[in-house]
């Protein structure tokens, strides 16, 4: 029987929200409906994450959970980068799953239900050139905040990570398409809009780059905001970097992952950068935009990571003040240089570094959104805090702020940041800024 409700369940980085805000659209135009939260629905897509530890493991343990108990089951999508990873072998290991599906093969979903509920069990993990964007329907839904791909796949093969295989080699939407496609998203309501890539500062499509496509943007009338995620040091080109000088509308936030300190272990990680490069990329950022607030990711117990490579990771954090940034175990991921590499780390190793490492980002976190307090800024207004009246938003550093208003979802705000807390501040109204 032809589905006629949907979930979709979305792990991982913010590209897999994107795709799963995309495939809902896509599944809205064939007439079906999402159902409402804590509702059974016929159709389950489970959009998985593959970068870290036992993720096929916990997507066939997701799958097991969906037998219902009367012994029946929904129809299952097996999507994402586990999906990619595992392609026709996870039909094998759960013949609960019907549809595997990659994540260049989205736009093909419809017509695989449709064989699906024909009793055929599709998979299609190929990985064509763009073809899915074409496919999705026009935007009429957008969040205040709004996420936009740009860029997928990755030229780098850091010796860790699993990206470049399961997502393929970067390719750039065109200029055109994501012009329209931001525009769509402001006119059904976005004031920000995230442009989002595995190495989205390698977009590529025209000669202007980012820094061009972001100034573009910013012609957009009604927008307000742009940020834009996950940057690789190697593409921080000058004219990204100038642009945060220039553009009002792109915030003073950048995520640069470093993901070690150490000289040696990034050479053995094959990151084009060195501790010394790296910070280099920083103080022209600071110059461009004093105010920047950085954030960046760390892997900690990279196999013959010693004491000495780990404290130059904490160096680096304390060089860098960083404002937020996120840390990993690492991760031996099968096929990749690292996982065949000697001197993996023992795991009570890595989850000492890895307390140590956090304590640290944690202090420079606090320090931080300490350092604001007293400061007059604007919130954009996301959702509802816990009690009635509460609104909570982020301030241009992508700060958490909560406060009181009758300003509503949405709505963009002058607040005095009046409290910080490590992972939130507390804001004051002082009024709504004039559309
Ligand atoms: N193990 C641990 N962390 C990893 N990351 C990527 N691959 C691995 C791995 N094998 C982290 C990196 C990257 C972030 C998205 O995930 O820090 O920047
Ligand atoms: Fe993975 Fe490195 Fe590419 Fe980032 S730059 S996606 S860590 S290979």
């Amino acid at each position: 029987m032809t589905p006629k409700t949907f979930k979709i369940k979305s792990f991982g980085c913010q590209m897999n929200v994107y795709d799963g805000e995309r495939m809902s659209e896509l599944l809205a135009a064939e007439g079906m409906t999402a159902a409402a939260e804590g509702d059974d629905a016929d159709l389950v897509v489970l959009n998985t994450c593959h970068i870290r530890e036992k993720a096929a493991e916990k997507a066939y343990s997701d799958v097991g959970r969906l037998r219902r108990e009367d012994g029946s089951k929904p129809l299952i999508a097996l999507a994402g980068c586990v999906a990619q990873a595992e392609g026709a072998e996870a039909k094998r290991r759960s013949s609960m799953i019907d549809i595997v599906v990659g994540p260049q093969a989205y736009h093909r979903l419809p017509e695989m239900v449709a064989e699906a509920v024909r009793g055929a069990r599709p998979v299609d993990t190929d990985l064509p050139a763009l073809s899915k964007f074409d496919a999705f329907p026009q935007r009429r839904r957008a969040n205040p905040s709004s996420f936009l791909t740009v860029q997928e796949g990755c030229d780098k093969f850091c010796t860790y990570c699993v990206v470049p295989y399961t997502r393929g080699a970067e390719i750039s939407r065109p200029w055109g398409d994501i012009v329209a496609e931001a525009q769509d998203l402001v006119d059904a309501g976005a004031r920000e809009i995230v442009l989002l890539g595995q190495n989205v500062n390698a977009w590529t499509d025209d000669k202007r780059g980012l820094a061009g496509l972001i100034r573009e943007l910013a012609k957009i009338d009604g927008l307000e905001r742009i940020r834009y995620t996950t940057s690789h040091p190697a593409d921080m080109t000058d004219a990204l970097i100038a642009a945060h000088g220039e553009v009002d509308k792109l915030m003073p936030y950048l995520h640069l992952p470093v993901q070690s300190g150490s000289n040696r272990v990034l050479k053995a990680m094959n990151r084009s950068h060195t501790a010394e490069t790296y910070l280099a990329i920083l103080e022209k950022v600071r110059a461009a935009r004093p105010d920047m607030a950085l954030s960046g990711d760390f892997i900690v117990g990279f196999p013959g990571e010693t004491e000495q490579d780990f404290e130059a990771t904490l160096q680096i954090v304390d060089a860098v003040r960083y404002a937020s940034a996120y840390s990993f175990k690492y991760s031996a991921r099968p096929g990749t240089p690292a996982a065949a590499m000697e001197d993996q780390i023992p795991p009570e190793i890595m989850d000492e570094r890895l307390q140590r490492l956090q304590e640290r980002i944690n202090s420079h976190q606090l320090a931080f959104n300490r350092s604001k307090v007293g400061v007059d800024t604007e919130v954009l207004i996301e959702r509802k805090g816990k009690h009635d009246g509460q609104m909570i938003g982020r301030s241009p550093w992508l700060q958490s702020v909560h406060f009181d208003t009758d300003a509503q979802v949405g709505e963009t705000v002058e607040v005095t940041l009046v409290a910080a807390g490590p992972n939130s501040m507390g804001g004051a109204v002082r009024q709504k800024v004039a559309a």
